[in-house]
């Protein structure tokens, strides 16, 4: 059979599309350390939530959910510390990669530039590439300083991921202020890893209209599965999103999901500090046996083995069912990004790894 002629436009033709991290058939024959997810379950009261909403035989699911997440906004606008925001400048998202897609989609027109930290989350350059901007990579120093970042920058959106994915450090609040200043776009902080960090910019939002802050539900939440993010920015900011995003982006068991975990803080502070606790004894552990593991506030660890021999680790991990990530990158080739699981876990990495 011929390929049909279909009149798609260049750009989409000729991109590769975003290979996702290895999700398992088997998942649950192994130690499933390579996507940042959470080894624990979500706050009990989000399976109690979903099965309310659900009702008896899914009654509720015939009618379509809440366009504007009013209840789920309202419950992130109020939680705890770092999310106290009013609504209006709060906007929920199917995962924070919609927030990502439609921030571009927001500021950046075809041929205009778009930047990010090269290395960090690689699907960046895949959305740059469909909307047909321009991507620009701006590069660390061996102090994980930006090198090159201009006195100001025209480009229309830059995203920062702090901590950075995949070596997991933390840009301090000072250099996000300076970033933010420099920016004459919006600086996007991609802060998906950010309640497992001593630092954010989150409140740094108020004072800087051109700074967005977003977070996620897949990790510190336990609900990759439900597909949930957030952004904090200006109203402005939130309103544009909101005009582009599909109107009934959220489903309704998404929407309950996010508005009991939400409401749970001291649950999500719990497994926060287990994970923690967790990722300082491993990485402890792994510079015992001579790794260099860069000091991490994620849920994970990008440790380099005494060879830098990244895919040895790997191959060797896999071997074992136990899954890490290895980037085939120049600049990450020498060592593997390892998620936190639980302790045991950890300690089946460290057996295997003879350390
Ligand atoms: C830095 C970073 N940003 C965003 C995301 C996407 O998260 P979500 O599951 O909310 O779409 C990820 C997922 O791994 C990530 O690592």
């Amino acid at each position: 059979m011929n390929d049909p002629q279909l009149p798609l436009r260049p750009n989409i033709a000729e991109m590769e599309g975003y290979v996702p991290g290895f999700q398992p058939p088997d998942a649950h024959t192994w130690i499933k350390l390579n996507t940042n997810e959470n080894p624990y379950p979500p706050s009990p009261a989000v399976a109690t939530a979903i099965a309310g909403e659900l009702g008896g035989e899914g009654e509720n699911l015939r009618l379509y959910p809440d366009a504007g997440s009013t209840r789920a906004r309202a419950a992130a606008a109020e939680a705890a510390e770092v999310y106290a925001y009013p609504p209006e400048w709060v906007i929920m998202a199917n995962g924070s990669d919609e927030l990502l897609n439609n921030l571009i989609r927001a500021f950046a027109d075809p041929g205009d530039e778009v930047a990010f930290v090269e290395p960090s989350y690689s699907y960046y350059a895949t959305l740059v590439e469909i909307q047909g901007a321009r991507a620009r990579r701006f590069h660390l120093d061996e102090n994980f300083n930006l090198v090159d970042f201009p006195a100001r920058y025209n480009g229309k959106v830059f995203f920062l991921t702090s901590p950075n994915a995949p070596l997991g450090f933390s840009f301090s609040r000072e250099c996000i202020a300076d970033l933010a200043a420099r920016c004459v776009g919006m600086l996007v902080v991609d802060e998906a890893y950010a309640d497992f960090a001593s630092t954010s910019a989150m409140d740094m939002v108020h004072e800087y209209p051109n700074l967005v802050v977003t977070r996620t539900f897949s990790k510190s939440y336990a609900l990759a599965g439900m597909r949930l993010g957030l952004a904090v920015a200006h109203p402005q900011v939130i309103a544009a999103l909101d005009k582009i995003r599909d109107h009934y982006h959220l489903d309704r068991l998404a929407l309950v999901a996010a508005e009991a975990a939400l409401k749970d803080q001291a649950y999500l502070h719990q497994r926060v500090e287990q994970i923690r606790a967790t990722r300082e004894r491993f990485s402890a552990a792994l510079r015992e046996g001579g790794y260099t593991v860069i000091p991490s506030q994620a849920n994970y660890v990008f440790a380099i083995p005494p060879d830098r021999n990244g895919e040895g680790v790997y191959t060797r991990l896999k071997e074992h069912k136990i899954l890490v990530r290895y980037f085939a990158r120049p600049n990450l080739c020498h060592g593997v990004r390892i998620s936190i699981g639980t302790p045991e876990q950890m300690d089946a990495v460290l057996q295997v790894l003879e350390v």
